[in-house]
């Protein structure tokens, strides 16, 4: 979940694919400008990058405070003061420990067997169809939907609406206010409505033990934990499937020789799908957004109180300093360093896990089953999702 507020380019450059986006040569600290105009410091270094988010004396809540920046008014999920994303020090603690033990590595390796079944489904499913087929509709889109209702428990019949809301959850200004205010209040009390039946018949989903986490924490605000339910299921597949969209678009265009070593075992493809991560941004925004509780210095350069700093993720991402190849030279080399395309940090991402590891699994078993996959239409005709801090392809035509 990325919240930016510099847009990363004119109009042409915003149908540029996603792993074709230039990004500067990373310097020290600079001042500029955000989308409404007001001041803030941009920062690009990968050390001054993973300080900025690192250190406590930069925070998120300070940005929804009467004087802080005006962020978008739209009612978009990111912008809730409520969302886990929004919380800083003990509070945020707090509600993250709720969730914490979910996502680690050993608990996610625990559901890699059952991934991988719903990987092979999908992939029974495609190999029955006739050739081409929309990859975006038939794989990347089912795949994430369907491992974040099996986490929370959820059935067919929401995934329709889960789909919906999180279009809107992630709405840049695209969509007139009052729809975008209709379907979050949905979104909201579906939320809610899902805490409450879990609460009444608890199962060992992630929404009964989040339910389970907060009563023996106790004090949580309801309204954090609605949120963070709504976060999950957005963060839980819309990130993955734009993801998983946009590596396929570049691997099939651009990298198509990638495919046998994909193909070849599934520690290659976690390599890969490493550097993909690293290399191909969700979206168009830039970095991610602080305010500074106390004077800092960062890389030399002293950042009053009260600034606002945009972290720029996907700039440190390139820091020669600390990458000095180029992400995608050798797309099976591991990572010089790890990457900042999850934040670092108190809010470092809860699901990188995965989403790396839906990437990795799906990769590698659409490459061994498809070893003929290619794309049916030239690169440049592909129509972009847009209006949403996620870009991928509406539809990719495939076949074999
Ligand atoms: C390719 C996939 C994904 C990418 C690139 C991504 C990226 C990120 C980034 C950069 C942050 C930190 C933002 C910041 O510090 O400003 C973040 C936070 C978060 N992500 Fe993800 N994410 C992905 C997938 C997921 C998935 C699958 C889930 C849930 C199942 C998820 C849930 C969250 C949550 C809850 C936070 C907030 C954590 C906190 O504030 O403590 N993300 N994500």
């Amino acid at each position: 979940m990325s919240a930016a507020v510099s847009d990363n380019a004119g109009p042409e450059q915003a149908l540029l694919p996603l792993h074709r986006l230039e990004f500067g040569v990373p310097g020290p600290p600079e001042r500029v400008e955000l989308s409404d105009g007001s001041p803030a410091w941009l920062v690009s270094r990968y050390a001054d990058v993973r300080q900025v988010l690192g250190d406590s004396r930069f925070g998120r809540a300070g940005l929804y405070t009467p004087d802080g920046p005006s962020l978008p008014d739209q009612p978009v999920l990111v912008n809730d003061p409520d969302l886990l994303f929004n919380q800083d020090g003990p509070e945020h603690l707090r509600l993250r420990r709720t969730m914490h033990r979910a996502f680690t590595p050993r608990a996610v390796a625990r559901w890699q067997p059952w991934i991988a079944a719903i990987v092979g489904q999908l992939l029974d499913e495609l190999a029955r169809r006739e050739a081409p087929v929309d990859i975006v509709a038939e794989f990347a889109l089912p795949l994430p939907v369907a491992v974040i209702s099996r986490l929370m428990g959820l059935d067919a019949s929401a995934r329709e609406r889960m789909r919906h809301w999180s279009e809107y959850a992630l709405s840049d200004g695209s969509w007139p206010a009052e729809e975008v205010g209709a379907a979050m209040a949905e979104f909201s009390a579906f939320g809610g409505e899902l805490l409450a039946l879990r609460r009444r018949e608890p199962g060992d989903d992630l929404v009964s033990g989040l339910v389970h986490a907060a009563d023996e924490e106790g004090g949580i605000p309801e309204a954090q934990l609605v949120s963070l339910v709504c976060g999950l299921v957005v963060g839980g597949h819309d990130s993955t499937m734009t993801m998983l969209s946009n590596s396929l678009f570049y691997l099939l265009g651009e990298r198509p020789e990638s495919w046998p070593g994909l193909a070849s075992g599934e520690e290659a493809a976690g390599r890969l799908a490493d550097r993909l991560l690293h290399g191909i941004p969700l979206g168009d925004d830039r970095g991610t957004t602080r305010r500074a509780h106390e004077d800092v210095e960062v890389g030399g350069v002293f950042i009053p109180a009260g600034a606002v700093v945009v972290a720029d993720c996907g700039m440190a991402n390139r820091d020669p300093a600390v990458f000095p190849s180029e992400w995608s030279e050798d797309l099976f080399a591991p990572l010089e360093s790890p990457t900042l395309s999850f934040g670092a940090g108190p809010h470092y991402c809860l699901g990188a896990w995965l989403a790396r590891t839906e990437l990795q699994l799906a990769l590698h078993h659409l490459a061994a089953r498809f070893p003929g996959l290619r794309l049916t239409e030239p690169a440049s005709s592909v129509q972009w999702r847009l209006g949403s801090t996620s870009r991928g392809p509406v539809r990719l035509g495939v076949t074999w």
